[in-house]
């Protein structure tokens, strides 16, 4: 019964020729935290045709657990074991949802993963260049505002970059900004979040909230809250990790919208993407609004011109320390 349930749906998707839309989507570092309850998720929604799961060990026992779920898609998992196993996990692919490499513990910050973790992005997405260039990339290894820029310039150095097709996932931070108002406003509504993805960089843009109404203690204290909402987690969490569960939720959710959008829909996110939006400052990433369509970036939309004083200036706080992480990430490339 399910499955006919998604046969209809995945009917529902084909062009007027019935012939279905083929929806590849790859995760890489798909055995981890966030990867494998994201493969489920992905697993779960009925526009995944097919998933390519890929980490460095531990894949084909997610793959067949997950590959039990009885929706459409067929499940793949390759480790760095078999043979091009890489290689067959991104062939086809459409998007690409990277979680690869080490999270936070207490006390770090995302910056503190750099070492690590840039040369995990660099070879991962150096791959995605070759294999699958024209395939959106879903980057959430931290830290974002230097991992997009890595990837970005392995693009343009494989001579495949196109700016529509290479995201920063900071959905999680529009989530957690979402449930943070959702006892002050009795329901769940949407919170833009703009800038990049880590601590004053995380813009909550509570002004453009219809019917929420904060004194200045409590605008403080939000905005605090979604930037550091990351840390209340790896506390908790006291050692074994940072934010994987409600990670996955979100970039399951952007993955969704950017199959939304594949398929003709239009859709409206927030993402950390190449824009001259703050081309003046000499910053050319940024979070902001964007328009998706079939090839991913349709357009950048500026940030609203009624967000208030106290927003404003927390871009302009943020500018520095993004501009400082995009030259990390870009000389760590240009190094190489
Ligand atoms: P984890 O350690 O549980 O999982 C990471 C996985 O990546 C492991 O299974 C590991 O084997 C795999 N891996 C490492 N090197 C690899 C390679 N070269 N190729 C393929 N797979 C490889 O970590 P977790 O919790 O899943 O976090 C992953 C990343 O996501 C971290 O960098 C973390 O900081 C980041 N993150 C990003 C968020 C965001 O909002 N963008 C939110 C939360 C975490």
């Amino acid at each position: 019964m399910f499955a006919a349930r998604n046969a209809i749906k995945l009917a529902a998707r084909s062009f007027s020729t019935g012939v279905p839309l083929q929806s590849k989507v790859a995760v890489l570092g798909a055995a981890g935290g966030i990867g494998q309850p994201l493969s489920l998720l992905l697993k779960a929604n009925p526009r995944v045709t097919s998933l390519g799961l890929y980490d460095i060990a531990n894949t084909p026992g997610v793959a067949a657990d997950v590959g039990h779920i009885n929706t459409l898609s067929e499940v793949n998992g390759y480790t760095a074991k078999d043979k091009d196993g890489l290689k067959k996990t991104l062939e086809g692919a459409e998007l690409v949802v990277i979680p690869a490499g080490v999270p936070r513990k207490p006390g770090m910050t995302r910056d503190d993963l750099f070492n690590t973790n840039a040369s995990i992005v660099r070879d991962l997405t150096q791959a995605c260049a070759e294999v699958c260039p024209k395939a959106k990339l879903l980057i959430i290894s931290n830290p974002v505002n230097s991992t997009v820029p890595i990837a970005t310039e392995v693009f343009k150095k494989a001579g495949v970059y196109d700016p529509k097709r290479i995201f920063g996932v900071t959905s999680l931070d529009l989530v957690r900004a979402s449930r943070f108002i959702g006892d002050k406003v009795g329901k769940i509504a949407d919170v833009p979040v703009v800038g990049g993805h880590a601590g004053v960089t995380i813009i909550p843009l509570f002004s453009q909230v219809k019917g929420l109404e904060l004194s200045k203690e409590e605008r403080d204290a939000l905005t605090h809250r979604v930037q550091f909402g990351g840390d209340e987690v790896v506390k908790a969490k006291d050692g074994t990790g940072s934010a994987t569960l409600s990670m996955a939720y979100a970039g399951a959710r952007f993955a969704d919208s950017l199959l939304r959008a594949g398929a003709g829909e239009d859709v409206l996110e927030w993402a950390f993407i190449r824009t001259a939006l703050f081309e003046k400052e000499g910053l050319d990433f940024f979070s902001t609004y964007v328009k998706l369509d079939k090839d991913g970036v349709k357009e950048v939309l500026p940030l609203p011109e009624s967000i208030s004083e106290y927003e404003k200036e927390l871009v302009q706080k943020a500018i520095p320390e993004l501009k400082k992480s995009e030259t990390k990430g870009t000389s760590f490339v240009a190094s190489k």
